[in-house]
């Protein structure tokens, strides 16, 4: 039987290349006034902004802009939404990688809060969100957080007393999710496989996370043989159909770590990732086998109460050596999942990436 599960909310999608072409209807489906939070560089290199810009005046929709450089710090939502709160912003659109969403996610949020975002982050802050917001559209330009799908909002502050916490509400999924793989087509090789990493350890945490459900099981599964076959060609050049699979198997982890929470590897990369300025999918990679290694070894002594998960590790193990997903259940994985936990060791995708 299965086990009772919700899923509280999820974006609206748009997904496909070429439909960046439709973020100003999607603008005018909230308001005349759009307040644009992007990174600082590499979309206006593209030229990619100015273009942007142009289709959403195009359709009568006044636009303010604010870009946020590095990670997202509590110093910029706090600036960015004193700036503009009280001021009839429609909704806040963000383009750019996770960071850009992040930004843009949290400033939706404060627009309708009062006081600073830390005061509001997990772990830092005494207050809780109340939930309201102004409406948000995520328009990832990169495939990894999967934060175009996700009710956290993830603020750092690098340093000896740095922090990297969340915002979170069930009423932060954004509201929709234009997904253009084009738009990372000129994501360079380096950012690229780190935010490969980041949906690949977010779906394999989602997977084996004791909240997993039917539900995000299958996307899970589907999304990392996408990584499977895609993160390496989409590393290394103009590959519009390894960029789109990336692109999906990034939105997939996030609901999947919306819907059935993360593990180790994510407690520990938010830590490190507040004392070092290290990009977040690189940390991942770094801790990831010895992760898995310790959670295998922690499952083995659980006996029976283990085996779930473990079948899990061993069935992500074959299908990175290359088994179809579908045929995961198969009677050996049950029979030995021992000797497939280590294969899965051995044929993990990270390690390919770190090494
Ligand atoms: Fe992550």
């Amino acid at each position: 039987m299965i086990a009772p599960f919700d899923v509280p909310r999820l974006p609206k999608l748009v997904f496909g290349a070429g439909l960046l072409a439709r973020l100003p209807e999607l603008v005018r489906g909230f308001g005349d006034k759009a307040l644009l939070v992007t990174g600082s560089r590499s979309l206006t290199s593209s030229r990619r902004l100015d273009a942007i810009l142009a289709g959403l005046k195009a359709a009568s929709i006044e636009v303010h802009h604010a870009s946020v450089s590095g990670e997202p710090a509590p110093a910029f939502v706090d600036a960015t939404a004193a700036q503009f709160r009280g001021q009839g912003v429609s909704v806040v659109v963000a383009v750019g990688g996770g960071s850009a969403v992040d930004a843009g996610k949290a400033v939706s949020a404060m627009l309708a809060e009062d006081g600073s975002v830390v005061e509001y982050l997990e772990g830092v802050g005494k207050r809780k969100p109340s939930g309201s917001k102004v409406p948000f559209i995520a328009v990832p330009t990169t495939a990894g957080t999967g934060s175009e799908a996700t009710k956290n909002a993830v603020l750092s502050r690098v340093g000896p007393d740095g922090f990297k916490r969340s915002l979170r509400h069930d009423r932060y999924v954004p509201d929709a999710a234009l997904i253009d793989p084009e738009l990372a087509l000129t994501c360079p090789p380096d950012v690229s496989g780190a935010c490969g990493v980041d949906a690949f350890t977010q779906l394999l945490e989602a997977y084996v996370c004791v909240r997993a459900n039917p539900f995000t099981d299958s996307l899970a599964l589907g999304a990392m043989a996408l990584v499977r076959d895609h993160l390496l060609p989409a590393c290394t050049g103009q590959d519009l159909k390894a960029r789109s699979a990336m692109a999906y198997a990034a939105y997939a982890s996030g609901v999947c770590l919306a819907n059935a929470g993360l593990g180790v590897i994510h407690g520990l990369a938010g830590t490190i990732g507040g004392w070092y300025p290290i990009p977040h999918g690189v940390i991942c990679a770094a801790l990831a086998t010895r992760a898995i290694a310790a959670n295998i070894k922690a499952l083995r002594a659980c006996g029976d109460q283990g085996r779930p998960a473990l079948t899990k590790y061993a069935g992500v193990g074959a299908l990175l050596a290359g088994s179809d997903p579908n045929d995961l259940e198969v009677s050996t994985l049950k029979e030995n999942p021992v000797k497939l936990d280590q294969e899965a060791l051995r044929g993990i995708l990270v390690s390919r990436i770190v090494e």
